[in-house]
């Protein structure tokens, strides 16, 4: 049977970027630049989308495009007889699943902040009130399970509809809706008395905090965020490349997801900073920043019930297109490994991935006890270091090498693959940087990171 394609080119570029721009741009980067001290830590992080985000999406677009398989399949297709590349398959499907393992829970939590800002749940609440109300909802299994499932129930459903019926359509007006929202909130914010020196922090670079937090620790973080907020490393990228004709180059498109991806974090900042400073918020309060500190801002805001809604509505598109965009991964992966129809293939994942994520939502409550990553943390850090700082960054160096190396797909080839069709080409004089640099450079900083996180 025929591969199923998107409808339009607008229909890849805006599911692509909705697979990249996520919870990464929205949740995770606003508190891992706070944590890392601002500006310096945001222009590690901008050098570190060029050198690595970039080409690793091109590669990851061409595997896809060229096998016009999942990373379920494509290396069995791609790699020649007698080699092992495919074996990367269980890493990758692990990747995407341990991903949705935390992911959901977060986006279940959005859509619980939208709907009590709605109903005005916060109303009337200060930092104490808010704090407490975040508190009450992570000891709450069952409002937190409740909403998980909703949102995986949603997403598999969306995906059960078919690619272009489901995955295209939803997440298309989904991501033109969420480009609309972030653009209003970003000029409110910009107009907030106060909010200057919360943007001073996010913008004007100020070295000496990296010593404060340990030079490798800022580029091992750095780095984890910049492979998280593109999903590169564990093939969630590279489906969409198969469903995709040839008429595009890939460096062209892989740069329009890059920049669409980097446009919402840097505007989810411009919003989340300047208020911080406008309501004496501290930026360095973690995972929690959002959920604690925004209710409390938008309390003291004139319609703040509305910026609030707005804002989590947001947040939740945001998370729900990365939650389809992995899905529809999730999905192909049993389509082409055990042949099933994509209604039952839906079903059994709705169980399965409801199931795999218990251990992060009971990690707040009932497992608490469990710290994983020494004092207060929690199942969810754990969940969320193994993918961002160890399988993204590893999974990319298997598709640098199946693409730079004589024994993998070659570079001849992949550079082929990238450079069919109209627009820019990929750089050949990137070769020796792509086959020895870049490696080296993930696996130091990988090292490193490791070395000064658990000395
Ligand atoms: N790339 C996805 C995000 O940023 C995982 O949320």
């Amino acid at each position: 049977m025929e591969r199923e394609k998107f409808s339009s080119r607008l229909g890849f570029i805006l599911i692509s970027a909705g697979c990249a721009i996520g919870l990464g741009n929205v949740w995770r980067f606003p508190y891992i630049v706070g944590k890392n001290g601002g500006a310096a830590f945001v222009m590690v992080y901008l050098l570190f989308l060029v050198i690595f985000g970039l080409p690793i999406m091109v590669m990851e677009l061409s595997v896809g495009r060229a096998s016009q398989k999942s990373a379920a399949k494509s290396f069995d297709v791609l790699q020649k007889s007698g080699q092992k590349w495919h074996f990367y398959k269980f890493f990758a499907i692990i990747g995407n699943y341990m991903l949705m393992m935390f992911y959901t829970t977060i986006a279940g939590w959005m859509f619980i902040y939208f709907i009590k800002t709605i109903t005005g749940g916060f109303a009337g609440l200060n930092q104490q009130g808010t704090t407490d109300a975040f508190n009450n909802l992570l000891s709450n299994p069952v409002l937190m399970t409740g909403a998980m499932i909703l949102v995986v129930v949603i997403c598999f459903s969306c995906c059960a509809l078919g690619l272009q019926n489901g995955v295209e359509k939803i997440t298309k007006i989904m991501m033109v809706a969420l480009l609309f929202l972030i653009g209003i909130l970003a000029v409110h914010s910009l107009l907030l008395e106060g909010g200057l020196k919360g943007l001073k922090f996010y913008l004007l670079p100020d070295f000496q905090k990296f010593k404060e937090n340990g030079i490798s620790n800022v580029i091992f973080d750095a780095m984890g965020q910049a492979f998280f907020t593109l999903s590169i490393g564990i093939g969630s990228i590279a489906i969409f490349g198969s469903y995709i004709d040839k008429k595009r180059s890939l460096t062209g498109e892989s740069l329009t997801i890059c920049l669409l991806d980097l446009f919402v974090a840097f505007m989810a900042g411009l919003i989340i900073f300047p208020a911080c400073s406008a309501f004496g918020v501290n930026v360095g309060e973690g995972p929690g920043l959002v959920f604690v500190t925004l209710p409390n801002i938008f309390n003291h805001m004139s319609g703040g019930r509305i910026w609030g809604s707005l804002f989590f509505l947001f947040m939740s598109f945001a998370a729900l297109s990365t939650v389809i965009a992995v899905f529809e991964n999730i999905m192909s992966f049993s389509l082409e490994l055990f042949h099933v129809s994509r209604k039952k293939a839906a079903i059994v994942n709705i169980l399965l991935v409801s199931l795999l994520s218990m251990p992060c939502v009971l990690g707040y409550n009932v497992l608490s006890n469990i710290t994983p990553l020494g004092e207060g943390s929690t199942i969810l850090d754990l969940e969320d270091f193994i993918v961002s700082n160890n399988l993204l960054p590893l999974g990319s160096l298997v598709y640098v090498a199946f693409c730079t190396w004589r024994y993998g797909w070659g570079f001849k080839n992949f550079l082929k693959e990238a450079n069919s069709g109209r627009g820019i080409r990929f750089p050949k004089w990137t070769r020796i940087y792509l086959t020895y640099l870049l490696p080296l450079l993930i696996l130091y900083i990988f090292i490193q990171g490791y070395i000064s996180k658990f000395s």
